[in-house]
């Protein structure tokens, strides 16, 4: 059985503790510096081979956010229109025409872009957070309408989007997550 109850607060559990998706944003700008800073945290992750396959279109423009959401989260996307009230959204891209990715997965039959792209969003997320700034990673949205909008050449996979804003509260209650034991074990798989 894990140990839980282990006693040392770091900033960073503190951190990752009190993170959460938000779905509710204030109408209110952010500085750009500060949206930079949390793309400066992506910059620095670790990828594969750092080949870094990570780009960022940011959507601050609130006209072109408005005419870009109307879009992107129509018809069955309409569950995801919380995000077009954010007042940022980061159109996450992978480049796809690296050689190391494509021999990853050829040979270990991994997207390792993915796993990339991940950590670099990641990295946004927990910026924000310290900058006291809500996010929310979406994945369902109209792919094929946001290429298209946007225009984005073949060479990029548009991976995700994410929301960034000021946010009045978190969500209340206790985050669903599954126990430690659940997921982890020392030795042999459990
Ligand atoms: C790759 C990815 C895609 C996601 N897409 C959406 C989405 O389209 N809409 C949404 O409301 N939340 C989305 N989320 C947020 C998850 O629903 C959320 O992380 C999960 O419910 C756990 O809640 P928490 O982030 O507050 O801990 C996504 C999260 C990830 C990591």
């Amino acid at each position: 059985m894990i140990q839980t109850n282990m006693k040392a607060k770091t900033t960073f559990q503190q951190l990752v503790k009190s993170r959460r998706s938000i779905r509710r944003y204030l109408d209110k700008p952010i500085d750009r510096e500060k949206i930079l800073t949390c793309i400066e945290a992506a910059r620095l992750a670790p990828s594969a081979d750092n080949v870094q396959p990570w780009r960022f279109l940011i959507i601050d423009d609130p006209e072109l956010k408005a005419r870009f959401a109307r879009e992107v989260f129509s018809g069955i996307y309409f569950i995801t229109k919380f995000a077009a009230k954010a007042p940022v959204l980061i159109v996450i891209l992978a480049r796809l025409d690296i050689i190391a990715n494509r021999i990853g997965k050829q040979i270990q039959n991994i997207h390792f872009y993915l796993i990339d792209i991940g950590i670099a969003g990641e990295h946004i997320v927990l910026q924000a957070e310290e900058l006291g700034l809500g996010t929310c990673w979406v994945g369902w949205f109209n792919v094929r309408k946001a290429r298209k909008f946007l225009k984005v050449p073949r060479k990029y996979k548009i991976v995700s989007l994410m929301a960034l804003g000021h946010y009045e509260k978190k969500p209340s209650g206790k985050k669903s997550k599954k126990k430690l034991e659940e997921i982890a074990w020392f030795n042999k798989l459990g």
